[in-house]
């Protein structure tokens, strides 16, 4: 939800288990930019969180602090960035099963990403799986019932345009990726109107 000052917040999930991840670093590069538009922007970084596989009946209070730190930013998101790697020709095991937590929020009164922008970043090693797996996420997000940001960035080689801490180094996909996190503000400011969000930080 809108955080306190009325400001947009956005939320970023992402990264894999490696050390150095450049799915991490590429999220953080396109938050930052939603933040320089004025967002609040929350980075849930999926090694940190340390999620257990999403388990069909067991109750969110079943989990440990990560799975309910990962459904509350969820919900309290006015627009969510995603970003993961590319594995095995699609977006990584991690990344689908942290979006299956999403399923706690199925009976929200806004459910899932209900009326939510989603911005959507893969990396890959190679050229042609990270379009695979943005596309993937794609049907991911409209099954939650989000609305896809228009642009969707995929950094391709990631291992030449990043550095060992997951940095992109590159120019070019680095201005897009900060294209990516300004869209989704300006998207998000545009779904959730003025009134709703003075309202809602007054709450
Ligand atoms: C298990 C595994 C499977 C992978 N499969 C692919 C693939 O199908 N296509 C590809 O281009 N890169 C593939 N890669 C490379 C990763 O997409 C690439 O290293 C990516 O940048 C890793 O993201 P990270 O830096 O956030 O860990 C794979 C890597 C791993 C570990």
């Amino acid at each position: 939800m809108t955080s306190k000052d009325g400001k947009l917040k956005v939320v970023g999930i992402g990264g894999t288990l490696r050390e150095g991840s450049s799915s991490l670093g590429a999220l953080r590069r396109a938050l930052g930019a939603a933040r320089d538009s004025g967002a609040e922007a929350e980075l849930l970084d999926l090694k940190e969180l340390d999620l257990p596989m999403y388990e069909p009946g067991r109750p969110l209070e079943g989990y440990g602090e990560g799975v309910g730190r990962l459904v509350e930013a969820m919900r309290g998101a006015d627009a969510l960035i995603l970003s993961t790697a590319a594995y095995h020709g699609t977006l990584a095991g991690i990344t689908k099963n942290a979006l299956d937590f999403a399923q706690f929020l199925g009976g929200d009164e806004r459910p899932y990403f209900d009326g939510k922008v989603v911005g959507l970043i893969s990396t890959a090693g190679g050229e042609m799986a990270g379009s695979n797996a943005n596309g993937a996420m794609v049907h991911v997000v409209h099954a939650l019932r989000g609305t896809v940001a228009p642009l969707m960035v995929s950094v391709p080689r990631a291992w030449k345009f990043s550095d060992g801490d997951g940095n992109i180094t590159d120019d070019g996909y680095g201005e897009k990726l900060e294209g990516l996190g300004r869209l989704v503000v300006d998207l998000a400011s545009r779904l959730t109107p003025e009134e709703d969000r003075v309202l809602r930080a007054s709450a």
